[in-house]
Formats: C-alpha cells, sequence, structure tokens
C-alpha cells in the first residue's frame, strides 16, 4: 500500500504533489474502506490510522493486507501540526461516532491554532451537516457542541453542491440514506415537479455496514442473513438533511420515511413515491434527472424500463436512479454502495475537489459485479 503508516519499512513516499492524509476511526468499516481507497489514489496518500487501539489493523481490516500498527490522537495531532507548519496541506477524514468527529476537531484545532486553515478536514458523522443548529438540536436532541463552526463547514453531497465544495477546507460528507433520498428528490423538486401538500412516501433498505463495525443484534448474522425489519418508524435522523436541501428549493413537504434493515452486507436501495403537482410524462421526468445530473460522473440515470439494482454498484462510487410515472405518482428508485457512495467513496470525491483535482480521482466507477 502507498504510505507511510502501513509499510513502515518501506521509505516515505512524499512529494511536493503528495496530500498526506489522517484517517481517524482506523477500526471502523467507513476508515477500513476509505484506507483502501486510498491505496489507489494518485496523489493523497495515507499517513496515519487513528485509532483507540494500539493493535496492527489486519484483525479488522485483512483486505488492507498490513501489519502495521495504528497511532493514537494525541501522535497524530502532533503529526498533523508538525506537517502543517512544514508547509504540507495535510487532510483529515474523521471516520468516527456521531460526537467523537466534533470532539476530535475541536483538540486537533486548538493545537493547530492559526495553522488549522491549512488544514482539509471531511467529518463523515453527522456533526456538521445541519447548518442550522435548532435543526440539529431538533434531529439530535441535544444543543450542538461546536455551532460556531457550522457555518465552517459545506454540506459535501457532490452532485447537489459541486460549486461549493471546489476549494473548500471544511466539508460535512452526508448520511448514506441522506444521499440516497437527496438524489432521489432533490432534481424533481428543483423542476418544481412534486406536490408538497401531499405526503411523500420514501422506503430505504439498508445493508449491515451501515450499522458500524461493533457486533449488534441487528447486525447479528443469524438474525439478519433471510430476514428484513422496518426501523426509526418515528422519523429517521437523515430526514433532516433532506429537510434542509428541499429547503433550500423552497419545498417543506409531509415526508414518510421508513428505513429497513436487509440481509446483505453492502448497499442501499431506495424506493420513493412521490407526488406530482402537474401531469408529467415518464419521459419528461427521466429528462429532468438526466439534466440534474448531466456532468456528474458518479450518478447515471438509467433508461425507461431499467431498474437500478445493488449488484451494479457494489464496490462502486456510482449511484443508479430509475424514474418513472404512474398516473399522480412519480416513482424513483435509487442504488448505492453505502460504504461508497454513501461513506468512503463520497469523502474522497469530495477531498478531490477540494484539492482542485478531477472528481473522480483514485475512485472506481465500476463495482464488483457480486454483492
Ligand atoms: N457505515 C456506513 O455505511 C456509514 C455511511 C455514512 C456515514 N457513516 C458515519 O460515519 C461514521 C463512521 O461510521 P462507521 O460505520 O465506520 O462506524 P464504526 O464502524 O462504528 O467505526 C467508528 C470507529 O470510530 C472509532 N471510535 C472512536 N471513538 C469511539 C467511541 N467512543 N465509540 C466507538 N468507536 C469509536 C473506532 O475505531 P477505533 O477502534 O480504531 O478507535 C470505531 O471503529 C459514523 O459517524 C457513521 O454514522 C457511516
Amino acid at each position: 500500500m502507498k504510505h507511510d503508516v502501513l509499510h513502515p519499512r518501506s521509505a516515505p513516499v512524499a512529494s511536493a504533489t503528495t496530500t498526506p492524509a489522517w484517517v481517524f476511526g482506523a477500526k471502523g468499516v467507513l476508515a477500513g474502506e476509505l484506507m483502501r481507497l486510498l491505496d489507489l489514489h494518485p496523489t493523497v496518500a495515507l499517513r496515519g490510522a487513528v485509532s483507540r487501539s494500539e493493535q496492527s489493523l489486519e484483525s479488522a481490516h485483512p483486505h488492507l493486507e498490513s501489519d502495521a500498527s495504528t497511532c493514537s490522537a494525541e501522535e497524530a495531532r502532533a503529526a498533523i501540526v508538525a506537517a502543517a507548519r512544514a508547509g504540507e496541506r495535510p487532510a483529515i477524514f474523521l471516520a468516527l461516532p456521531h460526537g467523537e468527529s466534533c470532539a476530535a476537531w475541536k483538540a486537533l484545532r486548538s493545537e493547530l491554532g492559526e495553522l488549522a486553515a491549512r488544514v482539509l478536514v471531511v467529518d463523515l458523522a453527522a456533526d456538521y451537516r445541519l447548518a442550522s443548529p435548532a435543526r440539529y438540536e431538533a434531529a439530535y436532541g441535544h444543543a450542538h457542541p461546536d455551532a460556531a463552526e457550522l457555518d465552517a463547514f459545506v454540506y459535501g453531497l457532490v452532485e447537489l453542491n459541486r460549486a461549493a465544495l471546489n476549494g473548500a477546507t471544511r466539508v460535512a460528507a452526508p448520511g448514506c440514506f441522506a444521499t440516497a433520498l437527496q438524489l432521489a428528490c432533490v432534481p424533481a423538486a428543483r423542476a418544481k415537479l412534486l406536490d408538497a401538500t401531499r405526503p411523500w412516501v420514501l422506503h430505504g433498505i439498508t445493508g449491515s455496514s451501515g450499522s458500524g463495525a461493533e457486533p449488534k443484534p441487528g447486525t447479528h448474522h443469524p438474525w439478519r442473513h433471510g430476514n428484513l425489519w422496518a426501523y426509526s418508524l418515528g422519523g429517521h435522523r437523515h430526514e433532516a438533511e433532506l429537510a434542509q436541501a428541499l429547503e433550500s428549493c423552497s419545498y417543506a413537504p409531509p415526508v414518510h420515511f421508513v428505513a429497513h434493515s436487509g440481509p446483505f452486507a453492502r448497499g442501499i436501495h431506495l424506493t420513493c413515491a412521490l407526488p406530482l403537482a402537474r401531469k408529467v410524462t415518464s419521459t419528461e421526468a427521466r429528462a429532468h434527472y438526466a439534466e440534474a445530473f448531466a456532468g456528474s460522473p458518479f450518478v447515471s440515470v438509467l433508461d425507461g424500463g431499467r431498474v437500478p439494482d445493488l449488484r451494479a454498484v457494489a464496490g462502486s462510487n456510482r449511484a443508479l436512479v430509475g424514474v418513472d410515472v404512474r398516473g399522480e405518482v412519480l416513482t424513483v428508485l435509487v442504488t448505492l454502495d453505502n460504504m461508497v457512495k454513501g461513506g468512503a467513496g463520497q469523502a474522497l470525491q469530495c477531498l478531490n475537489l477540494m484539492l482542485g483535482l478531477p472528481e473522480t480521482a483514485g475512485l472506481p466507477r465500476a463495482g464488483l459485479g457480486v454483492c
């Protein structure tokens, strides 16, 4: 692999054009995926895998083929400060639980002082996704612990916010369901196709990797395999990200989103039934989506009659969108890999834009073919 920490015996790969990266939460699902993707990246090289545990990464991530050890948050902070002081532009990925990301960034920021301006931050948790402290408090049940910093973060859904991400220094990568929900609803909302007075009924199914690396009853194989159940019936936190995006198109519809746990490891399948405000044909509706995603290499709007599936997106940074109209209802289907387009891949896509690179750098469009 192409980095200092995971191959300590080899000479560090560094050049004026290499961006050194630190991944916090190294033993986690998204950190493992991020390190896999960084291995393919032409100019971003992993400098530190930051973990609470001193064990090698091998047990958590055998796919990375590494016997290297991790570093502590204290060691990482010292190395990041030194890199910034030496004139580098360190990039940090916070693949930490909600709340821990904010704490990690606050600790690093205070050690960096004025050097903080040199550091590129991509948060994969929910801590900086909602611009309004009131919306954050309503969704997460407590006051935002770093509200003054919210304005510094740009929302990282590239396909809907590309211009703001170019050259950004702080990015909040969207949630996995939130990514699918926005790709499904925002193009039709921007085109004013939808009726905001009737409920928007949205059903999403996620794979078990969405629940993180820690084993839980909901990810236990005998319970999950061959099974399917709904959760968060009272409202899913990712609805707040959709509401934020719809507000920017002057929409505040009654959204009825039900999330489900599916019997697979990777992937999200979303089905949206959206009430139309006027008569629209399937061809017309599809043309609006095709236009919205023209110039977006990672979103494909399928031709009529084709439906997205999980197999086509597993391991890929692509999202597939299917569009169809029957009567007064617009059906939009989205599939994506929660670990890639819904997580690590999207974070790296954001960093590419932050660095002024092509958004595709180092990212797979082709999927695994079998999930
Ligand atoms: N999984 C997905 O599909 C997905 C998609 C989009 C966004 N996200 C978000 O991205 C973040 C990372 O997700 P993930 O699925 O990779 O989570 P995860 O597997 O649970 O990994 C999080 C890692 O953070 C570290 N950590 C530090 N402090 C911790 C604490 N107090 N409690 C538990 N872990 C702690 C742990 O790594 P060490 O043991 O090495 O310290 C842990 O493995 C989360 O905020 C999640 O909501 C997840």
